[in-house]
């Protein structure tokens, strides 16, 4: 086989056997093809898309790429979820205690932030002492123990996906459905889960901007994940404003922690004990109704903040943050962003509330830049608040981006200008307008 074929009959509109992906994939992998080669077979991919079968076998090669979790020595349905991301998604941090207080192992391994969204082990890493960092048979021990464990990736999952992902993203090949559904799944396939639950995000805080793309990327995914064996489902859920109020590190372990106590926000509330119901429902063979009605008595009952203290004391956590929230560090400089006019808060850009969240120093601009675990945003509004001239709409905390060191005059400097910059995030208008509902649409078969 030569790749300068495969990739004329890829170009020509043609679709690639079994047999050719996995020469692809092997062959990029033990360097036998090379990075030009790989540009363009993705390029030809980006125009001219993969079949369900090709996309399927591209997914399982590279899932068989590297390490596979083997989560056998846990008793009992493993059910996880993935969300394609978003701005304040604190939701991993609800779902997980609230599922494992029903009685269902969660073996989560979740993400570092990316780009404009969070990522939930920077979330954890924020409480003093909590450990994202264990080894497979210590997982596997702390899920058997206490029903849950929350950490980082361990292991080699999916090394080929690491490698066409940094290859997509310098080649303008990223946002092709084919390859971020196989790129999602080959990581989801090799954690090891029995059955998954997809969070597909939509709205101008998401990957996906257009209901219909998000459907798209949403059917695939289930039709590579039963394809696999691994029964699917998604959920469609709507990305036009944060979800919360908080965006940020420990500001959103704040968050989630009131959100245990029963005090959380309705729209964080409502995705949280969706996903946490769909995954129910899949572990304990009940309805999706059900599933929900049980994961809120959880909630509603304490018993998900009590399983969350457990999970966090067993991963070194220190406890006493989470009893008492004010202990966490607060950020050394703050300013309002308020409302130049008197409306409703009509459309509020997502993707830049994120990237300022980020810039504040709740994110990474360079791979070994410092989080700074205080820095982010807080929202007075959300779609559909009114306000009033001079009324705070957020307030931004500045912490020190990349390092922990800088002197304050440069954090405050820091802080201003992104203040500066997201002023026109949120649109103010006359009329009230109507809220997207926050779930679209839940998907447990292939839409045409
Ligand atoms: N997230 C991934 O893991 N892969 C993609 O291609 C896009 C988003």
């Amino acid at each position: 086989m030569r790749m300068v074929d495969l990739i004329e009959k890829k170009r020509e509109g043609g679709e690639l056997s079994d047999d050719e992906i996995r020469f692809i994939i092997n062959g990029y992998m033990n360097g036998d093809i090379v990075d030009y080669e790989m540009s363009a077979m993705l390029m030809a991919i980006y125009f001219r898309g993969m079949s369900e079968r090709e996309t399927l076998t591209l997914t399982l090669a590279m899932r068989d790429s590297g390490d596979q979790v083997d989560l056998s020595a846990i008793p009992g349905i493993k059910v996880d979820k993935h969300s394609t991301g978003g701005v304040g998604d604190k939701t991993s941090m609800i779902i997980g205690p609230a599922v494992a207080a029903c009685g269902i192992p969660v073996a989560k391994m979740s993400g570092r932030g990316l780009g404009f969204t969070g990522g939930t082990v920077d979330k954890f890493e924020s409480i003093p002492g909590y450990r994202t960092e264990f080894t497979m048979d210590e997982f596997i021990s702390l899920v058997r123990e206490h029903g849950i464990s929350m950490i980082g990736q361990s292991g080699d999952l999916a090394p080929a996906d690491k490698s066409l992902y940094a290859l997509r993203d310098v080649t303008g090949t990223v946002p092709s459905i084919p390859l971020i559904a196989s790129s999602i799944m080959s990581k989801k396939l090799a954690s090891g889960a029995d059955k998954i639950v997809l969070d597909v995000t939509v709205g101008n805080g998401a990957f996906m901007q257009e209901l219909d793309k998000a459907k798209e990327l949403a059917g695939r995914m289930i039709s590579i994940g039963n394809g696999a064996g691994k029964k699917t489902v998604a959920l469609l859920t709507d990305m036009n404003e944060p979800l919360g109020y908080a965006i940020g590190n420990n500001l959103e372990v704040k968050e989630v922690i009131a959100a245990l106590q029963g005090d959380g926000p309705d729209d964080l509330m409502e995705i949280s004990c969706a996903l946490s119901g769909m995954m129910l429902s899949l572990a304990k063979d009940i309805s999706y109704d059900e599933g929900k009605a049980l994961a809120e008595e959880k909630i509603k009952d304490g018993s998900a903040f009590s399983k969350f203290k457990e999970l966090v004391k067993a991963q070194g956590g220190d406890i006493s943050f989470i009893e008492d929230p004010s202990k966490f560090k607060t950020a050394p400089v703050s300013s309002e962003l308020t409302a130049d006019k008197a409306g409703y808060i009509s459309l509020i850009d997502t993707y830049a509330l994120g990237i300022a969240s980020g810039r504040l120093g709740a994110g990474r601009e360079k791979k070994d830049d410092i989080i700074d675990m205080s820095a982010g945003i807080i929202l007075h509004k959300k779609i559909g608040d009114h306000v009033v001239p001079g009324e705070s709409i957020a307030t931004l905390y500045g912490g020190s981006p990349g390092r922990p060191d800088k002197p304050l005059q440069v954090i405050e400097d820091n802080l201003q200008h992104v203040l500066h910059d997201i002023k026109s995030a949120f649109t103010i208008a006359d009329e009230r307008p109507d809220k997207n509902p926050l779930i679209h649409e839940i998907m447990v078969t292939i839409h045409g």
